[in-house]
């Protein structure tokens, strides 16, 4: 790299970490690092099958989603104790205040460790512990997104929205929606039909990734079957035109991730990603991290690495963090001085 790219490079991260945004597409379990994850195994006296963090990060190169969850949810053992999910959530979110988030919304897998006998009121208290503090220090907002994970049945997202709804009056300044992740194939959106009513019905807002390694029609099954009101991903609605027309035409977001679209292998390369497309044609697209820890890189890498291989403009930078705060759950008037921050 020649000094004057370098200088231009360093000067386009300091523009996308000054730029007041949201980030709407996050697993709290996919930001556990290595280094962490090494050090709360030590904590719980856990075996890992790696001798080092660097044997670990070496075997964070995936074939495809399946692949990546494989990895993710055995990494997710470590995690036992409210202070494990408080130290996780704490090191996300400096790193996230550092890149220029005012704002999150966080998806957690509640039954990634219920499964494993980890009570649902221990992951809520150590999550919620860390958001509420960052809250008071910095002015940093956060909301939880409980998300379901689409390989367990139905009749397992309603048990566990059953366990988990006895804590919402404690969490309620946090826990507003839900969302469903995990293995795609296979999983259509309509197989959650009926729990995700049930969340509407009590007020949830609701996400859903579709259109990430599944089709275009799961994004329509996602917003005509479960009424979602944002897709996760959603990258391959671009093979249905119709679908195209109906999310410019009623601004509906989709939370794209553009490092983990290379790294699960949805796009050959980031020059090939169609992030740019959808923003030019008018579709309400965001910027996010994913799995951030395992996907090389925070939400400003995730912008930075975009602006340089799909030449966006500055102007276009100011767009994705406008969308990011239009397209989060804030209040309007929130909103509203957010959006006014943007444009400053
Ligand atoms: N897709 C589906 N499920 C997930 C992901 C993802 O990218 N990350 C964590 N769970
Ligand atoms: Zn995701």
């Amino acid at each position: 790299m020649s000094i004057s790219s370098a200088c231009s490079t360093i000067a386009l991260s300091k523009f996308i970490q000054a730029l007041p945004k949201a980030e709407l597409h996050v697993h709290i379990e996919g930001t556990l690092e290595p280094e962490l994850l090494f050090a709360l195994a030590q904590r719980n006296k856990i075996t890992l099958p790696y001798s080092s963090v660097q044997a670990l990060r070496k075997a964070y190169a995936f074939d495809d989603l399946q692949s990546f969850l494989d990895l993710y949810y055995a990494g997710a053992a470590v995690l036992l104790t409210e202070n494990d999910f408080y130290d996780m959530t704490m090191a996300y979110l400096h790193r996230a205040h550092a890149d220029g988030v005012i704002h999150a919304e966080i998806m957690f897998d509640p039954q990634t460790h219920t499964e494993r006998g980890v009570a649902i009121a221990t992951v809520f208290a150590g999550i919620a512990r860390a958001l509420r503090e960052m809250r008071k220090a910095t002015g940093m907002s956060s909301y939880l997104l409980l998300s379901f994970l689409r390989h367990l049945s139905e009749a397992a997202a309603f048990a566990t929205l059953e366990s988990a709804l006895p804590l919402r009056d404690t969490y309620q300044d946090l826990w507003i929606g839900i969302g469903l992740d995990s293995a795609e194939d296979g999983n259509p959106p309509e197989k959650f039909t009926r729990v995700f009513a049930r969340c509407k019905e009590l007020g949830f807002r609701l996400v859903a990734h579709a259109g990430e390694e599944g089709p275009a029609s799961y994004v329509t099954s996602a917003l005509d079957q479960l009424r979602v009101e944002r897709i996760d991903h959603g990258v391959r609605s671009e093979e249905d035109p119709a679908l195209m027309q109906r999310l410019i035409q009623q601004q509906i977001p989709l939370t794209v991730c553009p490092l983990s679209n290379v790294k699960l292998k949805v796009v050959t390369d980031l020059s090939q990603h169609n992030l740019a497309h959808f923003l030019r044609a008018g579709v309400l697209v965001t910027i996010n991290s994913d799995d951030p820890a395992y996907f090389g890189g925070y939400i400003a890498d995730n912008y930075l690495a975009c602006a340089q291989a799909l030449n966006l403009s500055n102007d276009e930078l100011v767009t994705l963090a406008r969308n990011s705060i239009q397209a989060s759950f804030l209040p309007s008037d929130r909103k509203y001085t957010l959006l006014h921050s943007v444009q400053a």
